[in-house]
Protein backbone atom coordinates (compact mmCIF):
# COMPACT_ATOMS: atom_id res chain seq x y z
CA UNK A 1 0.00 0.00 0.00
CA UNK A 2 1.17 3.60 -0.74
CA UNK A 3 2.84 5.77 1.96
CA UNK A 4 2.29 8.99 1.97
CA UNK A 5 4.83 12.14 3.17
CA UNK A 6 2.79 15.52 3.90
CA UNK A 7 4.98 18.65 4.81
CA UNK A 8 3.03 21.14 6.47
CA UNK A 9 2.47 24.64 5.37
CA UNK A 10 2.36 26.05 8.69
CA UNK A 11 6.32 25.69 8.94
CA UNK A 12 6.52 27.37 5.51
CA UNK A 13 8.55 30.77 5.09
CA UNK A 14 4.59 32.90 4.33
CA UNK A 15 6.68 35.69 2.35
CA UNK A 16 7.81 32.91 0.30
CA UNK A 17 5.11 30.68 -0.19
CA UNK A 18 5.17 30.24 -3.80
CA UNK A 19 9.20 29.21 -3.35
CA UNK A 20 8.41 26.73 -0.46
CA UNK A 21 5.06 25.69 -2.84
CA UNK A 22 7.49 24.78 -5.90
CA UNK A 23 9.74 22.99 -3.35
CA UNK A 24 7.25 20.89 -2.39
CA UNK A 25 5.85 20.33 -6.01
CA UNK A 26 9.56 19.22 -7.21
CA UNK A 27 9.96 16.47 -4.61
CA UNK A 28 8.93 13.73 -3.38
CA UNK A 29 6.19 14.79 -1.15
CA UNK A 30 2.81 13.43 -1.79
CA UNK A 31 -0.07 15.69 -0.22
CA UNK A 32 0.32 19.70 0.95
CA UNK A 33 -0.67 19.44 4.47
CA UNK A 34 -3.40 22.75 5.55
CA UNK A 35 -3.62 23.57 8.49
CA UNK A 36 -6.31 26.44 9.75
CA UNK A 37 -6.67 27.27 13.28
CA UNK A 38 -9.42 29.68 14.17
CA UNK A 39 -7.85 31.21 17.87
CA UNK A 40 -11.54 29.22 19.50
CA UNK A 41 -11.04 25.69 18.88
CA UNK A 42 -7.30 25.93 19.17
CA UNK A 43 -5.20 29.20 20.96
CA UNK A 44 -3.55 29.90 17.77
CA UNK A 45 -4.95 31.53 14.68
CA UNK A 46 -3.27 30.81 11.05
CA UNK A 47 -5.01 31.67 7.80
CA UNK A 48 -7.63 31.33 5.77
CA UNK A 49 -9.23 31.29 2.46
CA UNK A 50 -7.51 33.52 0.69
CA UNK A 51 -3.96 31.59 1.13
CA UNK A 52 -5.32 28.63 0.75
CA UNK A 53 -6.79 29.78 -2.73
CA UNK A 54 -3.28 31.28 -3.37
CA UNK A 55 -1.30 28.24 -2.30
CA UNK A 56 -4.03 25.97 -5.00
CA UNK A 57 -2.69 28.41 -7.53
CA UNK A 58 0.54 26.67 -7.68
CA UNK A 59 -0.13 23.70 -5.77
CA UNK A 60 0.48 20.16 -8.36
CA UNK A 61 -0.61 17.54 -5.72
CA UNK A 62 -3.14 16.55 -3.10
CA UNK A 63 -4.82 19.24 -0.60
CA UNK A 64 -5.04 17.91 2.72
CA UNK A 65 -6.67 20.25 4.99
CA UNK A 66 -6.86 20.06 8.67
CA UNK A 67 -9.30 22.43 10.04
CA UNK A 68 -8.96 22.95 13.92
CA UNK A 69 -11.91 25.47 14.16
CA UNK A 70 -15.35 25.59 15.68
CA UNK A 71 -18.65 24.62 13.68
CA UNK A 72 -16.84 23.26 10.72
CA UNK A 73 -19.92 22.74 8.97
CA UNK A 74 -20.47 26.65 7.61
CA UNK A 75 -17.34 26.31 5.95
CA UNK A 76 -17.54 23.23 3.83
CA UNK A 77 -18.42 24.72 0.40
CA UNK A 78 -16.02 26.93 0.54
CA UNK A 79 -13.40 24.86 1.56
CA UNK A 80 -14.29 22.92 -1.66
CA UNK A 81 -14.25 26.03 -3.69
CA UNK A 82 -10.54 26.82 -2.85
CA UNK A 83 -9.24 23.53 -3.62
CA UNK A 84 -9.62 21.34 -0.70
CA UNK A 85 -9.12 17.46 -2.07
CA UNK A 86 -9.37 15.84 1.69
CA UNK A 87 -11.15 18.03 4.33
CA UNK A 88 -10.37 16.58 8.04
CA UNK A 89 -12.08 18.23 11.02
CA UNK A 90 -12.13 17.19 14.43
CA UNK A 91 -14.58 14.76 16.83
CA UNK A 92 -13.90 17.05 19.66
CA UNK A 93 -15.40 20.61 17.37
CA UNK A 94 -18.58 18.50 15.70
CA UNK A 95 -21.81 17.35 17.34
CA UNK A 96 -23.00 16.25 14.55
CA UNK A 97 -20.10 13.92 13.19
CA UNK A 98 -21.73 11.94 10.52
CA UNK A 99 -23.52 14.85 8.88
CA UNK A 100 -20.36 16.87 8.83
CA UNK A 101 -18.89 13.68 7.51
CA UNK A 102 -21.63 12.89 4.94
CA UNK A 103 -21.69 16.61 3.72
CA UNK A 104 -17.94 16.96 3.12
CA UNK A 105 -18.91 14.06 0.89
CA UNK A 106 -21.76 15.33 -0.90
CA UNK A 107 -19.49 18.17 -1.66
CA UNK A 108 -16.99 16.29 -3.11
CA UNK A 109 -14.05 16.15 -1.20
CA UNK A 110 -12.68 12.48 0.66
CA UNK A 111 -13.79 13.24 4.62
CA UNK A 112 -11.30 12.99 7.37
CA UNK A 113 -11.41 13.20 11.40
CA UNK A 114 -9.02 13.82 13.58
CA UNK A 115 -8.94 12.89 16.88
CA UNK A 116 -6.90 15.27 19.84
CA UNK A 117 -4.21 13.36 22.16
CA UNK A 118 -7.01 12.37 24.87
CA UNK A 119 -9.68 11.43 22.40
CA UNK A 120 -9.60 7.44 22.62
CA UNK A 121 -9.88 5.22 19.07
CA UNK A 122 -13.63 3.99 20.33
CA UNK A 123 -15.80 7.44 19.63
CA UNK A 124 -14.97 6.49 16.35
CA UNK A 125 -16.48 2.76 16.48
CA UNK A 126 -19.71 3.70 14.45
CA UNK A 127 -18.21 5.71 12.02
CA UNK A 128 -15.10 4.56 10.71
CA UNK A 129 -16.64 3.07 8.02
CA UNK A 130 -17.80 6.69 6.30
CA UNK A 131 -14.12 8.01 7.07
CA UNK A 132 -11.59 8.22 4.17
CA UNK A 133 -8.85 9.22 7.01
CA UNK A 134 -8.49 9.45 10.59
CA UNK A 135 -5.54 11.94 11.59
CA UNK A 136 -4.40 11.11 15.10
CA UNK A 137 -2.79 14.09 16.93
CA UNK A 138 0.38 13.13 17.92
CA UNK A 139 0.44 16.76 19.38
CA UNK A 140 -1.80 18.64 20.92
CA UNK A 141 -3.43 20.89 17.90
CA UNK A 142 -2.33 24.67 17.69
CA UNK A 143 0.98 24.72 17.13
CA UNK A 144 3.97 23.35 14.65
CA UNK A 145 7.39 22.44 16.52
CA UNK A 146 6.44 20.72 19.55
CA UNK A 147 7.70 17.02 20.89
CA UNK A 148 6.09 13.65 19.91
CA UNK A 149 3.62 11.89 22.33
CA UNK A 150 4.66 8.70 22.84
CA UNK A 151 1.05 7.37 23.29
CA UNK A 152 0.36 7.70 19.88
CA UNK A 153 1.92 4.46 18.63
CA UNK A 154 -0.38 2.17 20.85
CA UNK A 155 -3.39 4.31 19.30
CA UNK A 156 -2.18 3.80 15.84
CA UNK A 157 -2.28 -0.03 16.80
CA UNK A 158 -6.10 0.88 17.89
CA UNK A 159 -7.12 2.57 14.95
CA UNK A 160 -5.40 0.08 12.42
CA UNK A 161 -7.39 -3.04 14.49
CA UNK A 162 -10.47 -1.33 14.35
CA UNK A 163 -9.96 -0.72 10.70
CA UNK A 164 -9.18 -4.40 10.25
CA UNK A 165 -12.06 -5.43 12.29
CA UNK A 166 -14.57 -3.12 10.47
CA UNK A 167 -13.27 -3.92 6.78
CA UNK A 168 -13.29 0.10 6.46
CA UNK A 169 -10.66 1.50 3.85
CA UNK A 170 -9.27 4.22 5.72
CA UNK A 171 -6.10 5.65 5.82
CA UNK A 172 -4.10 6.90 9.02
CA UNK A 173 -2.08 9.69 9.19
CA UNK A 174 -0.19 11.04 11.55
CA UNK A 175 0.46 14.95 12.72
CA UNK A 176 3.39 16.56 14.84
CA UNK A 177 6.72 16.00 15.99
CA UNK A 178 7.16 13.61 13.13
CA UNK A 179 11.04 13.32 12.34
CA UNK A 180 13.29 10.67 11.15
CA UNK A 181 13.53 9.29 14.37
CA UNK A 182 9.97 8.30 14.52
CA UNK A 183 8.71 7.54 11.64
CA UNK A 184 10.12 4.04 10.88
CA UNK A 185 8.33 3.25 14.39
CA UNK A 186 4.84 5.11 13.57
CA UNK A 187 4.97 2.89 10.12
CA UNK A 188 5.12 0.13 11.58
CA UNK A 189 2.36 0.56 13.59
CA UNK A 190 0.12 1.18 10.79
CA UNK A 191 0.63 4.30 9.67
CA UNK A 192 -0.08 5.26 6.11
CA UNK A 193 0.41 9.17 6.03
CA UNK A 194 2.81 11.70 7.46
CA UNK A 195 2.54 15.16 8.23
CA UNK A 196 5.95 16.85 9.06
CA UNK A 197 6.05 20.67 9.13
CA UNK A 198 9.38 21.67 11.41
CA UNK A 199 11.33 18.57 10.50
CA UNK A 200 11.15 19.75 7.15
CA UNK A 201 11.04 23.42 6.73
CA UNK A 202 13.61 24.33 9.31
CA UNK A 203 16.41 21.61 8.04
CA UNK A 204 18.77 22.78 5.24
CA UNK A 205 17.74 20.83 2.55
CA UNK A 206 13.90 20.49 2.67
CA UNK A 207 13.51 18.55 -0.54
CA UNK A 208 16.36 16.44 0.50
CA UNK A 209 14.85 15.95 3.86
CA UNK A 210 11.50 14.88 2.38
CA UNK A 211 13.47 12.43 0.12
CA UNK A 212 14.95 11.14 3.17
CA UNK A 213 11.43 10.61 5.10
CA UNK A 214 9.94 8.86 1.68
CA UNK A 215 12.84 6.11 1.65
CA UNK A 216 12.68 5.20 5.15
CA UNK A 217 8.75 4.72 4.66
CA UNK A 218 9.03 2.92 1.46
CA UNK A 219 9.48 -0.10 1.60
C1 LIG B 1 -0.42 21.29 14.68
C2 LIG B 1 -0.64 21.11 13.21
C3 LIG B 1 0.44 20.37 12.52
C4 LIG B 1 1.78 21.08 12.54
C5 LIG B 1 2.83 20.02 12.59
O1 LIG B 1 -1.57 21.76 15.27
O2 LIG B 1 -1.83 20.38 12.97
O3 LIG B 1 0.10 20.03 11.20
O4 LIG B 1 1.98 21.90 11.43
O5 LIG B 1 4.04 20.64 12.78
P1 LIG B 1 5.32 19.88 13.33
O6 LIG B 1 5.65 18.80 12.33
O7 LIG B 1 6.32 20.96 13.42
O8 LIG B 1 4.96 19.28 14.66
ZN1 LIG C 1 -2.21 19.51 10.90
Amino acid sequence: MSKYIAPSILAADFANLQRDVEMINNSEADWFHIDVMDGVFVPNISFGMPVISAIKKHATKTMDVHLMIVNPDRYIEDFKNVGADILTVHYEACTHLHRTVQAIKAAGMKAGVSLNPHTPIAVLEDIIKDLDVVLIMSVNPGFGGQSFIENTYKKVQQLKALIEYSEADTLIEVDGGVTDQNIEKLLEAGVDAFVAGSFVFKSENPTETISNLKNLVSI
